[in-house]
């Protein structure tokens, strides 16, 4: 095992192999921002600031570092400070709902929230989440995600986060963060960054596959792609206030993420000015010198892979400030970002100790459930935290129905004689709705996908049991074939049938995980079990063949989309618990579809460009992926290799009509930009540091095995690290300035949270009319895109939305506002966002292509 507390980031295998030949560079940047406690952090970090003051080194150590991978309830959990009334926090998955718990809801994905543009929605829905998980005490949500942004339509995890592009996509991970704050658990913005395959992600789980690399992915990227589209979510959620972040597993410009301190320091702390905690990926930790002065914060599970019973932080944190290598100020920043983080969401009002073990459904086991040490007790008090979640979860899950097609077939008046529900898609996973560990399979409907991005389902409703209910009440026949290779069986049934449900569809998930052969990321775009083979079977029998398609994102559907007898195509994403539900809802009229799909339908995989690597390109060294692409992904892709996709970014129907008119640019006044000089202040230490005797292991105090302690077993602090055999000569190396705690100049981006606070000025004000021209009531999505100009850029980006209901006839003014950094570019040379002096023109319409409104704006500075 090694314990590299010599590891320094820019000294990783990868870093070092740069000076062998042409590999992609991280540039450091050090030292670590110390937090401000700027802008609405103020209060929660004076607050910070005087408990940590009172903390001696071994219990800010301890609320750094987990303690180990299933020694304790939730999966990672941090040590604490009972002396000062600090109890152990709880870290828990997932984005959607609590994972490995019990009376808890399981909620639409990340892509179903984007698909629904619905501000509103994201924030009751982080809001449900947030309140669920503080009821089962829980401290910190892991979610919401927005990397993998999406720059691999067969990604595995993007559908966890929302959607490949920028700009919905921050926009709903920061209502999400406000929901679950605003409930009292502080939420999570991951996997940061450029979390985008799972192939090769980390070590464990390539071995696991028999692939023989030495190290993880690279990501390579520029800094103009970083600003202008993975960053960007990030920004936003610093703005809204997050007060986690997680680091992820592979590497970027050949640094790790979690050592990364161009990533860490440089863009997230100095540039964002973000004043919560970094914590790692589960077992992405590499270093502790390294990781420490890069910016990280808390190493999570806490032990350097699972139950090796040492960590990179622990003692080892503790002799890393004793021996100097690490300096008093970056610990005690450490402390402050996580306390402040804890009171800025009021989680001490709130605070209770978790009341259900991750690991057994038994109500009594092992306090240290791993080890089978500690008491016996009480593990699973069984608590329903449900509430009326459901409602909401429904509502969502109709919301982000996308209306691909429809020849009039729809909405179905509930009168049809004869209802054919045909799919294995449409019915119940035989081994129960939890039957396979974290989602891992593929039988019956698709409401999830797999991985740690999971919940427990307390019931799911299946497409075919909401059907079969419509159906009854309107005294028809129904009848459901689930089985997808009873062909002849789903040929017969269409044939006597008056209309075709046919239910398909195509899973992804993390890369643990490897379900027919897609290790996580999907093999291919095409449906799952036999899915295009069904559809065809029961639209050469049936003139009335309605398609659904529960997937993680798009699939192919060039084998099927024009049949004449395919008379509707609905997405409906991985709509969680109530997805039968939520389907009757809309195929009944019940909910008038108003989704918009956040992703393009190509004709092909390769028609999306960026394959993923599903190779080692290196031999066993680091796989390596060069985003060539630059920001050009999905839309921006498809515009710019001039290809038609089937259905564009944005697109959408409903079973009305809107009419768009009326474009108008008004300028507003805002002033001019100021990129931010001066200095930081001087790193701040509070309280102090003792001799090396005052942090051994207490005398008298019964060792868990594997549990990991913020102390030392002896003051031969070189023996008591565990790293001798490691060259502890090697471990003196520590990055230039990374210990300087004098006042550091300030980037001119910086100012204010999400950066240079100039760049959310409002420059330009556009309204458009909006009328609903149909005979029913109906929600639209009004889209804002704009065009940067220049000769590098997409041909537009979207850059506004709003969800509108509308009446029958209704007709309403739209506006939306442009701020400085929707009109900016990344400027490489300039270490700034600048308007360039390239004519913009701004276009409003109801898709990434249907844009009838048009118009140039004005000249900007
Ligand atoms: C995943 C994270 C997750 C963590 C804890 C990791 O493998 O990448 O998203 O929060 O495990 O389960
Ligand atoms: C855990 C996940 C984690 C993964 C990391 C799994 O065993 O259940 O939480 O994301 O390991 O590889």
């Amino acid at each position: 095992m090694k314990l590299g507390l010599l590891e320094a980031a820019v000294l990783t295998a990868a870093s070092v192999a740069n000076a062998q030949d042409d590999l992609a560079y991280s540039p450091p940047y050090y030292p670590s921002p110390w937090s401000t406690g700027q802008g609405e952090w103020a209060e929660a970090y004076n607050r910070a600031v005087e408990i940590v003051s009172q903390m001696t080194l071994d219990e800010k150590v301890n609320l750094t570092s987990g303690t180990g991978w299933q020694l304790e309830r939730c999966v990672g959990q941090t040590g604490s400070v009972p002396r000062l009334g600090v109890g152990s926090l709880c870290l828990q998955d997932s984005p959607l709902g609590i994972r490995f718990s019990d009376y808890n809801s399981a909620f639409p994905a990340g892509v179903n929230v984007a698909a629904t543009w619905d501000r509103q929605l994201a924030y009751l829905r982080g809001q449900a989440m947030g309140e669920e998980f503080s009821d089962k005490g829980i401290d910190v949500l892991l979610g919401p995600v927005a990397g993998p942004l999406g720059r691999h339509p067969d990604g595995g995890r993007n559908w966890e986060g929302f959607a490949p592009d920028p700009v919905l996509s921050g926009v709903l991970f920061a209502e999400s963060i406000k929901g679950i704050q605003d409930a009292g658990v502080i939420a999570t913005a991951k996997h940061y960054l450029v979390n985008e395959q799972e192939h090769f992600r980390q070590i464990p789980d390539a071995i696991a596959f028999g692939y023989n690399i030495s190290d993880a992915l690279s990501e390579n990227v520029d800094d103009k792609t970083l600003h202008e589209l993975y960053l960007w979510p990030f920004a936003d959620a610093v703005r809204a206030g997050v007060g986690a972040v997680m680091c992820s597993y592979q590497q970027i410009n050949n640094s790790y993420g979690c050592q990364n301190s161009h990533l860490l320091n440089k863009l997230l702390k100095a540039e964002l000015g973000y004043q919560g905690f970094v914590m790692s990926d589960w077992q992405a930790t590499h270093s502790g010198v390294g990781a420490a002065l890069a910016g990280m914060d808390m190493t999570m599970p806490g032990d350097t892979l699972f139950n090796t019973g040492a960590s990179f932080f622990g003692g080892n944190l503790t002799i890393g400030v004793l021996n100097g290598t690490i300096p008093q100020w970056r610990v005690d920043d450490m402390a402050v970002r996580i306390m402040a983080a804890f009171y800025k969401v009021g989680r001490d009002k709130l605070y209770t100790p978790p009341n259900f073990s991750s690991w057994t459904r038994e109500e009594k086991g092992f306090d240290h459930f791993v080890v089978s040490e500690g008491d016996y007790v009480t593990v699973n008090e069984f608590v329903d935290v449900q509430r009326d979640h459901a409602s909401v979860i429904r509502r969502i899950g109709a919301d982000s129905i996308v209306l691909l097609k429809n020849e009039g077939s729809l909405p179905l008046n509930g009168k049809e004689r004869n209802v054919a529900v045909l799919g294995d898609d449409a019915g119940s996973n035989p081994w129960g709705a939890n039957g396979c560990d974290d989602r891992g399979c593929a039988q019956g409907t698709l409401a999830m996908g797999w991985g740690s991005g999971t919940a427990e389902y307390p019931y799911l409703i299946t497409p075919e049991q909401a059907i079969q209910q419509e159906v009854l009440k309107g005294r028809g026949s129904v009848f459901a074939v689930t089985d997808n290779w009873a062909l002849d069986k789903i040929e017969a049934t269409a044939a006597r049938s008056t209309v075709s449900l046919v239910f398909v569809n195509a899973g992804a998930g993390e890369g643990y995980i490897e379900v027919d052969g897609n290790e996580g990321d999907r093999k291919n775009l095409t449906l799952w079990k036999n899915g295009d083979n069904v559809i065809k079977a029961t639209a050469s029998n049936c003139n009335n063949t309605i398609v659904v398609i529960h997937s993680v994102g798009p699939v192919l559907v060039d084998q099927f989309h024009d049949h004449p007898n395919v008379t509707a195509i609905l997405w409906a994403g991985l709509p969680g618990q109530e997805s039968g539900n939520s389907i009757a809802d809309v195929l009944y009229g019940r909910v008038n579809p108003g989704g918009k799909t956040p992703f393009t339908w190509g004709k092909s995989r390769a028609a999306y460009g960026a394959p993923l690597v599903d190779e080692p390109n290196r031999g066993t060294g680091p796989p390596q992926t060069d985003h060539t692409e630059g920001i050009f992904i999905d839309y921006r892709h498809f515009d710019k290799t001039n290809q038609t996709p089937i259905y564009e970014f944005g697109y959408g129907l409903s079973y009305t009509n809107f009419k768009y008119s009326s474009l108008t640019v008004q300028r507003l006044n805002a002033s001019e930009y100021v990129p931010t000089t001066g200095q930081t202040r001087a790193a701040p230490t509070f309280g102090s540091i003792s001799d090396a005797a005052s942090y051994l292991f207490p005398e008298g105090l019964k060792k868990i095995t594997e549990f990991i302690y913020p102390w030392i077993n002896s003051t031969d602090l070189e023996a008591s690290s565990g790293d001798a055999n490691y060259g502890w000569e090697h471990s003196k190396y520590i990055p230039e300035g990374a210990r300087d705690g004098s006042p550091q100049d300030l980037l001119p981006s910086s100012g204010g949270a999400g950066g240079n606070p100039r760049l959310y000025d409002e420059l330009f004000r556009i309204t458009a009319t909006i009328r609903n021209t149909g005979s029913v009531y109906g929600s639209e999505v009004p889209q804002l895109y704009v065009s940067l100009g220049g000769p590098n850029e997409p041909k537009v980006v979207l850059r506004g939305f709003d969800k509108l209901d509308l009446q029958a006839g209704e007709e309403r003014v739209w506006s939306a506002t442009l701020t400085r950094r929707d009109l900016s570019n990344w400027d490489v040379e300039q270490d700034d966002w600048v308007i360039t002096p390239y004519p913009k023109r701004v276009f409003v319409g109801s898709s990434s292509r249907k844009l009838s409104l048009k118009a140039s704006l004005p000249t900007v500075q």
